[in-house]
């Protein structure tokens, strides 16, 4: 089978199994099925887009066929195309990731330029991230601020490994030290300084909630917060004020904003700042402690 022909009945495959989810509401459209199919085949051939259309009457080995739609129907199944090519792009960076670690979202990009201007503003030099995941969010910051020192933080081995693994890719070993353990446990233990400034995306889902499948693919621990969701939101910040915390920027579901106030209160703070995504929706906050 030629290349031409192979997408074209891989778009066919593709195309069903949206008319399955659109009415479940996570549909993909069809220039995203064309993107994805050709994504898929180049990741085959290791070869760019451009291959594709310079050579679509190109016939394939068996081998690549059958890889191909291995990897087709992978997709067909709603796992997300990150988890299937093991690459992520992050803030027009690529990264590695792979199954249990949660896939960075664009919406995280904003949290990088609030930590961004605080960075600056503060002329921070130390920060820590609670739940660090692939990597991601403390590698970006890193890169746009060589003088920082990151302390990180997950309770998942899984997650830390393909941290770990993205820390190596940028040579970053030295500026990020790794701990397995909840919230700033770890460094409270070893008797580490606490940083000024604590950065968290942490799960935020209430237990229980239905979710749409590809989601089922990401590691459950990185999604669900407890039973109203910001349970351990909660419990960061209350460790964060008791440790003298200064500055926390962190995301939240977009209809956690009422709840944030709400938990904020008692704890005291000097200023909660808000920010939105670019959908609109409330995503995050900072909260100024001192
Ligand atoms: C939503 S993911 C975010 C990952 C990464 N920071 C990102 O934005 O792509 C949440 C991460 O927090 C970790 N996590 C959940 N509860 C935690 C806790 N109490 N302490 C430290 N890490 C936690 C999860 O294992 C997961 O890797």
């Amino acid at each position: 089978m030629h290349i031409q022909k192979a997408l074209k009945n891989a778009q066919a495959i593709l195309k069903s199994a949206c008319y399955v989810r659109e009415s479940a509401g996570f549909g993909l459209d069809y220039p995203r099925i064309t993107l994805e199919s050709e994504l898929l085949l180049c990741f085959v051939l290791q070869k760019e887009r451009v291959f594709l259309h310079a050579h679509s009457e190109d016939a394939l080995s068996p081998n690549e066929l059958r890889r191909f739609f291995q990897l087709i129907w992978r997709r067909f199944h709603a796992e997300p195309i990150e988890y299937i090519t093991k690459h992520v792009s992050f803030y027009g960076r690529d990264f590695f990731i792979q199954h249990g670690a949660l896939i960075p979202r664009c919406e995280s990009e904003i949290l990088i330029q609030k930590t961004q201007e605080l960075i600056i503003h503060h002329e921070i030099t130390q920060i820590a991230e609670v739940g660090i995941g692939s990597g991601a969010l403390s590698i970006t910051l890193l890169l746009h601020n060589p003088q920082l020192r990151i302390f990180a933080t997950d309770i998942s081995k899984e997650a830390l490994e393909v941290a770990r693994e993205n820390i190596q890719r940028f040579s970053l070993g030295r500026a990020i030290l790794l701990f397995c353990g909840e919230f700033l446990e770890p460094l409270i233990q070893r008797n580490l300084p606490i940083p000024e400034l604590i950065i968290a995306n942490l799960p935020y889902i209430p237990n229980g909630t239905k979710l749409p499948s590809p989601l089922g693919y990401e590691p459950q621990t990185a999604l669900f917060g407890g039973t109203r969701g910001i349970e351990a939101i909660e419990e960061l910040l209350r460790v964060c004020k008791k440790h003298g915390v200064k500055f926390v920027v962190c995301e939240m579901g977009f209809d956690q904003k009422a709840l944030i106030q709400e938990i904020v209160k008692p704890l005291g703070y000097k200023k909660l700042e808000f920010y939105k995504d670019l959908s609109n929706h409330d995503r995050g906050f900072v909260l100024c402690f001192e």
